[in-house]
């Protein structure tokens, strides 16, 4: 069956009560019928028996199923937020003394454990430019373990080369990890290119109404089972109702990722040349710098766009007052279109050196695309980007 077909038929074996949708499990913990098996549960790890749901859940083993058939991953690991994902992934791999390279330009949260908490455990960080892949190798130490990078990235739309980047860890032995949140895997695949792990924030396109906060790591079975052991005594599992309306949601994510992208493209087109603007990104608009990496990867551009105001940061402001129906907040990722301003909200803990390093201008607009009618949505930016 095809990717699209499992995400809608993979579930959690039926019960006696013969329900249709899939069944939730909301239970801390499951009995066994005797001693005997409630002891050899916890003495054999190779059971595949469920203990307690911090060690795992048959409402959160689907979720995690249904991603690993849609990433093409061996095994996958749930956790209750995006972030929980990108810390398991460095707190499992790396150690005091181990060195990571990081792009820049990575989610505002991401970039805080990056230079503030893993400096104070030892361990040592260096950034590259996204536009500037070639500058990676000489990052290289002997003490690199990991390189991480999101493509596109949050909120600048860089795109890199996965194949080229996954050629570089190879050769240096580096588990090479993408943030796929962007993209989700009805558009791009990071395994497909060379990617060891891949992992999102679920909050965004996989739940697409911006209900529940989760995320999810999948990739190769022998580092996966490290990051079980550390998630099941560590504790940011994903709660059982959580992965439920995931998984609900996993149906719906490739008529969904379409539609996204769809009213993205079409809105892009429609504000490229606005005279109010600088300019508008888009993955799959021509002028976009890594358009020819972006077809190559991605099926469709995705549904964020970006746009920068001419007026800056008081254009900003004005712009986004001036918004009559549309969403001001900072999420992504849902039915109902987004506008953020990020220099404002999820990158205002950097500097503005740091901000202008990543491409976060004061002007920049990040646009969550929903799917509306496209018409009513360029109408609505238009009224505003013209008061
Ligand atoms: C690219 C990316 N990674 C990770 C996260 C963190 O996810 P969460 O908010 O679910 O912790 C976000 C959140 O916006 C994100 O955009």
């Amino acid at each position: 069956m095809r990717p699209e077909t499992l995400a809608i038929r993979t579930q959690t074996e039926r019960t006696g009560e013969k329900e249709h949708s899939t069944p939730l499990f909301l239970t801390s913990s499951f009995v066994y019928d005797s001693a005997e098996d409630m002891a050899a549960a916890f003495s054999d790890d190779s059971l595949d028996v469920n203990i307690y749901s911090r060690f795992s859940n048959p409402s959160v083993d689907e979720f995690i199923k249904k991603v690993c058939l849609m990433e093409g991953a061996e095994d996958g690991i749930a956790t209750a937020t995006g972030m929980a994902a990108v810390n398991a992934c460095f707190m499992t791999f790396l150690s005091a003394g181990d060195h990571v390279i990081s792009a820049s330009a990575v989610f505002g949260s991401t970039h805080a454990i990056l230079t503030k908490y893993l400096p104070k455990w030892g361990i040592e960080y260096s950034y590259f430019d996204m536009n500037h892949p070639e500058s990676i190798e000489a990052l290289v130490k002997s003490n690199t373990k990991l390189l991480y990078v999101e493509t596109p990235s949050n909120p600048g739309l860089d795109i890199i080369d996965m194949a080229m980047v996954s050629a570089l860890c190879k050769k240096h032995n580096i588990i090479f990890v993408v943030d796929n949140c962007f993209a989700t895997p009805a558009v791009q695949q990071p395994i497909l290119f060379g990617a060891d792990l891949v992992l999102h924030s679920a909050t965004k396109f996989m739940d697409g109404q911006g209900r529940v906060l989760g995320g999810i790591v999948v990739g190769k079975k022998e580092l996966i089972r490290e990051m079980y052991l550390y998630i099941r005594n560590t504790g940011p599992s994903l709660s059982a109702f959580n992965a439920w309306i995931l998984s609900k949601s996993l149906e719906t994510l490739y008529v969904r990722m379409d539609k996204h992208a769809q009213n993205a493209l079409q809105i892009a087109k429609a504000l490229e040349h606005h005279p109010a603007l600088n300019w508008v990104k888009y993955p799959f608009l021509p002028s976009h710098p890594r358009y020819d990496i972006a077809v190559k990867q991605m099926s469709n551009g995705g549904g964020i766009l970006t746009f920068e105001l001419k007026a800056g940061l008081e254009g900003g402001r004005k712009f986004l007052n001036g918004l009559k129906w549309l969403s001001m907040t900072n999420n992504l990722g849902d039915s109902r279109t987004i506008a953020s301003h990020p220099a404002s909200t999820t990158h205002s803990k950097l500097s503005e050196a740091e901000r202008q390093a990543v491409g976060i201008t004061p002007g920049l607009i990040r646009l969550s695309v929903g799917l509306e009618h496209p018409e009513d949505i360029i109408a609505e930016i238009l009224q505003a980007l013209n008061l």
